[in-house]
């Protein structure tokens, strides 16, 4: 079995999601894993223990000072005895506690006190996970290598719509059994995220992504070192999420993610015309691609000859593909990007208003493991006048689907 031998403390916090927990633990059970639960104190308020005791087998842990362990430090002993960590669901107040290293009561102590991998699967009203705060404690809790289970869009108990529900059991325990195991030592750096399969159904999604090639002679161009990575990503993600997905791509060396109609072009002339063509028929349109923003002006039919130490070519400006979607009649919900290499949120903000965008995702590029043709990325996406969330770094196709969540769920709203 998947989980043999493995063992999970699955530690309980006060959210009325706490409720959803024992049948996480009856999954993993049938799986193989052994289980000791540990509750807050608000955990207690939701579900009683008795609950947990009956699914994990074992009895229920809530003190920090136990004399039923063996030297009275039942957090020590649970802290080696766990291979995994898993807190679901975490609120708020526990990754605010963990990300300032408090110690005040038996999870806090557990979380500081073991070497083991910690996941936590939050739970929230999503104006609370939008906000800066505890967007800065994951920040910091996922550069401490805390694993994010991330929660996912829809309606929630408060009468609120938006993110901040607990992932669903079946995805928490499909994550756990995708835990590589290497040499014995279970390391968390694999686990998937995916989305919810009915988050964009029968929603059109259009993309560009890659660089644009722009010649200056039969064996010459101009481009940059967009990969398409980024956007191929994205554009499996929405495909997973249901969406109807057309991605026009740039020059990349990449495979067509399953069910995505592609389209190649090379310059940006090119993809703009594919672009506009397509648009009004789409409800969301995701400018990933790198485009130039200048071709020569003229194309010459031979090789250009070295005739003198210098050469002059005169650059003329590309049309803005996302800015002329962004102002048709009819436009679908646009997303830019904006790659910057300093005063990322001044500069992403400016092209969000100037471009009259409904979303932009700021791309710190030009440093190590962001940005261009990198395997991982680091973005602050902005919308509204006040709208920000920032993902830490991790894989593109990790953060294609926190993005398309994002996406979704704020489409979701204005649809
Ligand atoms: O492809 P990868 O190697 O995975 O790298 C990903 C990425 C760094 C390319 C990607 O994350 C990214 O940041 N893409 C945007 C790159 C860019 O050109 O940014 P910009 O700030 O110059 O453009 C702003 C927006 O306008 C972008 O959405 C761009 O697609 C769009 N644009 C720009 C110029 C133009 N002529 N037409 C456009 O549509």
């Amino acid at each position: 079995m998947a989980l043999n031998n493995v063992n999970i403390l699955v530690a309980v916090t006060g959210g009325i999601a706490a409720y959803k927990c024992p049948e996480v633990i009856r999954r993993l059970t049938e799986y193989g894993a052994s289980i000791q639960v540990v509750m807050t104190e608000s955990a207690r308020e939701f579900v009683k223990p008795l609950v947990f005791q009956a699914v994990s087998g074992n009895a229920v842990h809530v003190d920090l000072l136990d004399d039923q362990a063996e030297a009275g430090m039942g957090h020590i002993e649970l802290a080696r005895w766990a291979d995994v960590v898993l807190i679901v669901p975490a609120t708020a107040n526990t990754l605010a506690r963990m990300a300032c290293g408090v110690a005040d009561d038996l999870l806090s102590t557990i979380c500081l006190a073991t070497r083991s991998p910690v996941i936590v699967a939050p739970a929230m009203n999503s104006v609370m996970w939008e906000h800066p705060a505890t967007q800065a404690n994951l920040k910091t809790l996922q550069s401490r290598g805390i694993i994010l289970l991330a929660p996912e869009a829809g309606s929630q108990a408060c009468g609120e719509t938006g993110i901040g529900r607990l992932m669903e059991p079946e995805k928490i325990v499909e994550s756990l059994k995708q835990m590589a195991c290497d040499g014995g030592q279970l390391t968390m750096k694999h686990v998937a995220q995916s989305t919810d399969s009915s988050l964009l159904k029968g929603v059109k999604v259009l993309l560009t992504a890659g660089p644009t090639r722009e010649a200056i002679d039969p064996v010459r161009f101009i481009s940059n070192h967009s990969s398409g990575k980024m956007g191929f990503a994205l554009a499996r993600a929405a495909t997973d999420a249901g969406a109807e997905v057309t991605l026009i791509a740039g020059p990349v060396k990449l495979e067509t993610p399953g069910g995505v109609k592609r389209i190649d072009v090379s310059s940006a002339l090119q993809m703009h015309e594919i672009a506009l063509s397509i648009a009004g028929e789409c409800d969301i349109f995701i400018s990933v691609a790198a485009v130039a923003d200048y071709r020569v002006d003229e194309i010459k039919a031979q090789k250009i000859k070295k005739t003198g130490d210098d050469m002059t070519l005169t650059l003329i400006r590309n049309p803005d593909i996302l800015a002329d979607v962004a102002s048709m009649e009819t436009k679908p919900f646009c997303v830019g990007f904006a790659a910057e290499t300093e005063n990322l949120d001044a500069y992403a903000r400016g092209k969000l208003q100037k471009k009259n965008l409904d979303m932009i995702v700021g791309n710190l590029v030009g440093v190590q493991s962001s940005g261009f043709n990198s395997d991982t990325n680091a973005v602050d996406v902005f919308w509204g006048s006040s709208g920000h969330v920032a993902y830490s770094s991790r894989s593109k196709e990790s953060l294609a689907t926190d993005l398309i969540t994002l996406i979704a769920s704020r489409y979701g709203e204005r649809h």
